[in-house]
């Protein structure tokens, strides 16, 4: 898939008729990887801010499958905001970007799909070496094709 190590939003078919909707994501075809890992985020006070990491390995989509949220991704040398607000929009994160989940609405549901299993190891939580692990492997332009 192209832009596969940038942030983009992902817009999902919406199989709906008179019953409702129905969104179905399949791994390496609506999404740019195979789905390791699920998990999902809720019951969130609006005031939380969840995240705070990066990650050397995991990439990761993010569903509000109910309600809204925003996730703030951050490569080291630029941020940008992203505002999940429908069941059929994801946000596509590649590896090595630092995220902030918050403004979370009281029904919000966020589902995440990985890529990689749960190993707190690859997570980087400490955002100092998150800076120097960006420059390090970059030269300072993080995720450049
Ligand atoms: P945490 O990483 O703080 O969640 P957030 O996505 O808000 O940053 O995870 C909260 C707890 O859940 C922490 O003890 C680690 C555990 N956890 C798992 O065991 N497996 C997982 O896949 C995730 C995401 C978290």
């Amino acid at each position: 898939m192209k832009f596969k190590n940038k942030t983009r939003i992902i817009k999902f078919n919406q199989l709906g008729d008179e019953r409702g909707h129905l969104v179905v994501v399949e791994g390496n075809k609506d999404i740019p990887f195979e789905i390791e890992r699920v998990f999902y985020i809720y019951g969130s006070d609006n005031d939380v801010i969840r995240g705070q990491h990066a990650n050397r390995k995991s990439e990761f989509v993010l569903i509000n499958v109910s309600g809204k949220s925003k996730v703030k991704v951050d490569y080291g040398n630029y941020t940008e905001i992203i505002e999940l607000s429908e069941p059929h929009m994801g946000v596509y994160i590649p590896k090595m970007v630092w995220k902030d989940m918050y403004d979370f609405t009281k029904d919000s549901v966020l589902l995440v799909l990985s890529n990689q299993k749960y190993d707190s190891e690859e997570y980087v939580r400490d955002y100092d070496e998150f800076l120097s692990l960006v420059n390090q492997n970059t030269g300072g332009i993080a995720n450049e094709d």
